[in-house]
Formats: structure tokens, sequence, C-alpha cells
């Protein structure tokens, strides 16, 4: 049965890709995870049971390359790098069900399963690949040697290798019917046709296994064979609800939740999600997800932020500074869900201090003192409404429906710009009923009337903004619940009391707790202290290399690091001071003058496992056309610089020549892999 039964309102399971771990979590793994979690807990909200999956990919080539570069087991850089984005998840408040490692035993054992059984069916036979493949995106590229991959533009490396293929090509029909019945199953449409025009083109059968490295999982009965890692991968979905398990409450879990409803991924991996994996699922007989929906790309100077690219921000950064509810609420406020969005530390100042310092969080403060100053922090009996009051409860009532319909579209940004209307309305309403003035003329029991009536009308759409805002900033929406008297706020959402969220909930005599501070305006230095952050993490980073090798160094060679020790040189290094530097191989993909320097040249290399920028001071000696393709020698440990504006990431290695000290570039007479370390 293939067949995704009609969406079930009662379940819901929400997947994210799970995060390579050759680098530490950024911002954009960060927004992929906060979308998710405003989904869960929006669904958990409505009285739905939710089930929020997320986790690591740890096997492959490309970790086992950064693991041996790092100078560490694939096991213990695994580890490290997983228990970062599990430990930054819930710095975020991310309320995931689940954490799946791909290292874990009952990963391994429901991957084998699911490719016992594609055997099983007849859809895997053993042959042999010749042909390129793209480390970095784990793909197999069908071009000719020395090819760039079309996804990110990494020179391709030719395997030869006997192999096991899944029967992809078999699908190619089937794919096609279902995409057509089902127009709802790769979302946004951009999305839809790319992966229809590619199943269009021909699908070839797919190499699902590899022989020439071992970290993965092995083939069950041929051993020397690890499955290919997008099939581990991908399998995460099924093996983290209890697929390939025999205990019963796994199996039941796997029965509830399966299949998902959500797969949100980014959209450069929509062809694994929207055609290898349900191919995998028909062919094993189980029914496909309901939906697999790619967000756009954080870009950061007009980049996809990536580590590659080496343009990252992290998300402790921006947590540390304005807190975690600040960031989820600026990424999906700023970004049109689906799109690829800039993050820049100006415009989250600016969103911070707009609509979170200076407008929900001063609302609250506002309201909360006047109810404690004027009534003791008890909410009053009101009298009856009057047109201002109907006039804020109409808005309410309408923003409601609108903000629920846009959110449930995902158009978070559309949703919040509707709420934070309400937000301005309520202040607007505040300000012209100014509660805190006796108008002349006015009794002191007309004055109270209206103060009791004003803040409590208030304090009721402030309610209302609350309750609906959870999802997205739940740390700040509990502390306002608290304050307004009403308890726990998570634990309303967990038993359904925000299921309906209904105008006049707030009852006469509700105690108020002391008002807290929610979101301290950010100063002007808050960018710097952002800046001065990532620095400072940046240069550890390069530090923690250094230190890696240096350990790596002590341990391969203990003897020569013990006698350094004893009798330290004045003028000569230790082989440990040497292990400090990374010299390494890269090739050159762009070189290009930078405008009005005559010295430096712009560079681009590829480093095997990722892509850098260098500026080098070569200009007057080589053309730049001319070195493109070049293998050069880089110090690739050495602390980013800025150089006319533009970031350098490392050296190129240079002989000095004659009184000017003209550069000779180093290189090989050998072909030499790039990445390759020298020592
Ligand atoms: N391990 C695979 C996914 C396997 S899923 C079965 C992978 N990992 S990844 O770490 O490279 O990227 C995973 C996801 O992180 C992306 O698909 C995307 O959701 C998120 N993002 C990483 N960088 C991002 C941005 N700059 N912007 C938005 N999302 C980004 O691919």
């Amino acid at each position: 049965m293939t067949e995704a039964p009609a969406s079930n309102s009662e379940r819901f399971y929400i997947t994210t890709p799970i995060y390579y771990v050759n680098a530490r979590p950024h911002l954009g793994h960060a927004y992929s995870t906060i979308v998710c979690d405003a989904i869960a807990r929006s669904k958990r909200a409505q009285g739905v049971e939710t089930w929020f999956l997320t986790g690591t990919d740890e096997h492959g080539q490309k970790i086992e390359r950064s693991a041996s570069l790092a100078g560490r087991s694939p096991t213990e850089f695994a580890a490290a790098i997983s228990g970062e984005f599990r430990a930054l998840w819930q710095r975020l408040n991310l309320t995931n069900n689940d954490f799946i490692r791909t290292t874990e035993d009952r990963h391994k054992r429901g991957v084998q399963k699911l490719f016992a059984v594609l055997r099983d069916r007849g859809f895997i036979y053993k042959g042999s690949y010749t042909g390129q493949y793209c480390v970095s995106d784990e793909l197999y590229v069908d071009a000719p040697p020395g090819s760039p991959c079309p996804d990110c533009g990494r020179i391709t490396e030719t395997v030869s290798e006997e192999n096991y293929f899944f029967k992809l090509s078999a699908f190619e029909r089937r794919l096609l019917e279902y995409y057509e019945v089902h127009p709802e199953f790769i979302q946004p449409e951009a999305r839809r046709n790319e992966v229809i025009a590619f199943v269009r083109s021909g699908l070839k059968d797919l190499s699902v296994s590899r022989t020439s490295f071992r970290w993965g999982i092995p083939v069950p009965g041929d051993e020397k064979h690890v499955i290919y890692v997008w099939m581990d991968a991908l399998a995460n979905y099924i093996t983290a609800l209890g697929y390939g398990s025999d205990d019963p409450a796994d199996q039941q879990r796997f029965r509830r939740f399966w299949p998902a409803d959500i797969h949100l991924i980014g959209k450069e991996i929509s062809r694994f999600h929207c055609v290898y994996w349900p191919a995998f699922l028909m062919a094993a007989g189980l029914p496909l997800p309901r939906s697999v929906v790619a967000n756009g790309w954080l870009l950061f100077d007009k980049n996809k932020m990536s580590k590659s690219i080496g343009n990252i921000v992290r998300a402790e950064t921006v947590a540390d500074v304005l807190g975690a509810d600040a960031l989820r609420y600026f990424l999906l406020r700023e970004i049109s869900f689906g799109q690829d969005g800039n993050f820049t530390f100006e415009a989250l100042v600016q969103r911070y201090n707009g609509d979170l310092a200076n407008g929900y969080g001063n609302l609250v403060s506002r309201v909360v003192a006047m109810m404690h100053r004027y009534f003791g922090g008890t909410v009053p009996k009101a009298g009856g409404a009057g047109e201002a009051e109907r006039a804020l409860q109409i808005a309410a009532e309408s923003v409601i429906p609108v903000y629920q319909s846009q959110f449930e579209a995902r158009d978070f940004s559309r949703a919040l710009e509707t709420l934070w209307g309400l937000v301005a309305a309520i202040d607007g309403y505040l300000t012209a009923a100014a509660p805190w003035k006796k108008p002349d003329g006015r009794s002191e029991e007309d004055h109270r009337c209206a103060q009791a009536r004003v803040l409590t009308t208030a304090a009721e759409a402030i309610r209302v903004v609350t309750a609906l805002a959870w999802p997205i900033i739940p740390e700040s929406t509990a502390k306002v619940w608290r304050q307004l008297g009403l308890g726990d706020l998570a634990q309303a959402a967990q038993a359904g009391k925000l299921k309906t969220i209904a105008w006049g909930s707030l009852q006469p005599g509700t105690a108020f707790a002391e008002p807290a501070a929610l979101f301290p305006r950010a100063e002007k230095d808050a960018i710097e202290r952002m800046l001065n952050l990532e620095n400072q993490n940046n240069l550890s980073a390069v530090a923690a290399v250094s230190q890696t090798a240096e350990e790596s160094a002590a341990v391969s060679n203990p003897q020569v690091s013990a006698e350094a020790a004893a009798a330290p040189e004045k003028t000569k290094i230790t082989i440990d001071d040497f292990a400090k530097v990374e010299l390494r191989v890269a090739q050159v993909l762009v070189a290009e003058r930078v405008p009005k320097s005559d010295k430096l040249l712009r560079l681009e290399v590829d480093l095997g496992d990722e892509k850098r920028q260098i500026l080098a001071g070569i200009a007057q000696h080589y053309e730049p056309e001319k070195l493109i393709g070049r293998k050069v020698v880089i110090v690739a440990n050495l602390a980013p610089r800025k150089m006319r504006g533009l970031e350098s990431n490392g050296m190129i290695v240079a002989a000095s020549i004659g009184d000017e000290g003209a550069p000779v570039l180093a290189g090989f007479l050998e072909d030499v892999p790039v990445g390759a370390r020298l020592k």
C-alpha cells in the first residue's frame, strides 16, 4: 500500500532534515528547525497529537573526511557536533519529541531492514559504477570526469566500484502519476515543477552502496559494502518512529505516526526527498509522506549561509545578546516562507526594537504596571463596553481567523504582520483612552470605572495576542501569561486550552503577577557585541583546529614532543609547532582582480570538503585567468582577516624571489588530490 491515507486531523508528524555533522550548527539550520517547532507547537495548541523529529546525519565520506582533517575518529567527531546541535535546540526552546542520530543502533537496524526488504522484493541488484561523485553533496553526477557538481560547483571525483543498484528507473511513470494525483505532495509549486522536469528527463538506476570507505551502515549479508548515505539518511524518518524494531511500543508508534504530514527541507535537497525517498517507499510497500515542503535559503551577504562559503552566523550569538525569542520572531517575520531571505544584524536589531521591545513588550509592561498601580494587580469588574472597546474587540476577533489561516498556509511573515496589527491597535486604543489621566470635569468614580474598562479591555486583547504568538515566541509569551495571572502557558497549550481563542476569557478577580522585563531595548552596541561574539568564535574555532592538530601530532610522535618540552630551542620550532600550521592543497576555481587594487587577486579555492575565498598579493605577477584550475598550497587555519572590505580565509604559499620579493606559487610535480594535507 503506497497511497498516503487522507490527512489525519488528530495526529500530526513533522520532520526537519537531519543535519550533517561536518560543521557546527548555524542560523540556516536553526531556521528550518524553528519553522518546524512553530508548526508543531501550533498543532499541539489545537489539540492535535503531534510528533516532531529532528536529528543528525552522521555517516558518509564527507563526515569521514572532515573527522580525519580534524584529527579525530568519525565516532568522536560526530558525537561532538551532534551534541552541539542538540544543545542548541534546547537553547532555542525547540520541542522536538525525539532526536535521531544515524549512528544509533535503532537506526542501523531499521536501515538494514529497509535494504533487505528492497532486495527481497527484487528492487536491488549488484552491478558496478564508474562515474562521477560529489562528496560534498553525496551525489552521483552524470557527467564526464573533471566536471563540476551541478548543485554546488565543486569538482566531482571519479568513482569506480562494485555497487548495489536500486531500480529507480522502474518508478519513473509511477512517480509522475503520483505527483499528478497529489499536487500537494511537493510544495511550493516551483520545487514541484523542478522535480517533475527532472523525473521527465529520465531516471537511471541509483547506486545504493559504496565499497571504497567504511564509515556507514554495512549492507546486510555483504559487509564490504556500506549503504549509500542518502538511503541511510532518508530512512531516519521511519527508523526514529520504530521501523525495524521488534518492540511493540515502537511498532505502535510507527503505525500511529507514519506517514509523515510534513517533511520540511531546504530547497536544495528536493530531489532526494521527492524522487529517491518516495521511490524507496513505493518499492518497500510503505505509505508515502503527505507532503514535502521546501524552505528557501537564509542568505548572508547575498550568498546562502553555509560553512563552505564561510559566511555563517551562529544562532547562539543572537540568543546571547537578544534572546532566543528574538531570533525566532525575526526569522519567521522577516523571511517570506519558501523564498530566500537576507539576514542582517541591522534588520534584526530594528525588528527587535520596533516590534518586540517598543511594540509588544512595552505594551504589556504598561498595562501590567497600571493594573498594579490602579487596582493592586487584581482584574477589576468592568462596566459596559463603549464604542472604542467594541472596536478593539472586533479588531481582535477578526485578527484571530486571519492570523490562523495565514499561519496554517505557512505565510508566517504575513501572519505576524496581521497579529502585530492588533498590537498596534491596542497601543492606539490605550493612547486614545489615556487611563493615566483624569479628564477635567470627570468624577473620581467615573474615572475609576473608565480605568477599569480600559485596562481590562487592553489586557484581554493582550491575552489574545499572547495565546496566538506562543508557537513563535514561547518564552516571552509564557512570561506574559504568568504576569496576566493565567498560570503556565505551555501547560495550557498542552491541555488543549488554546484550542479556541475567543474574546472575553480574562475573569475579574484574576491576580496579576509582578511585571517582569520582556525585551529590554537593544542599545547601539548590540550589533557590535554580536559581531565580537562571532569574531571570538571564529578565532576559537581556528584555535580548536590547531589544538587538535597539536594533540594528534603529540599522540603520533610522543617522543619528539617530550624531548621538545625538555629542551626547548630558541631558534628552532618543534614538530608540534609545525603541526599547528594546516597546510593543504587547494584548487583555484575563481580568480579575479580586486577593484582599485593593483596588487590583490580575489581567489575562490576548493579544498575538497569546502570552498574558501582568499585574497593574495600576486596580481602583478599572475594573470587571474591562468590560475583557474591550478592546484596551490594554502595555510588553511589562518585566522580570517579583511582587506579592502573582503574577507580572506587563509593564505597562499609562495616562494619570495629576488630583492622585490616576487612571488612564485608552490606546486607539485606529481598530481595531488585536492584537500591533501602537507605534513
Ligand atoms: N544531511 C542532509 C539532509 C538529510 S535529510 C534526510 C543535509 N544536511 S545539511 O546539514 O547540509 O543541510 C540540512 C538543511 O539545513 C537544509 O536542507 C536546510 O533545511 C538547512 N539549511 C542549511 N543552510 C541553510 C541556509 N543557509 N538557509 C536555510 N536553510 C539552510 O543536506
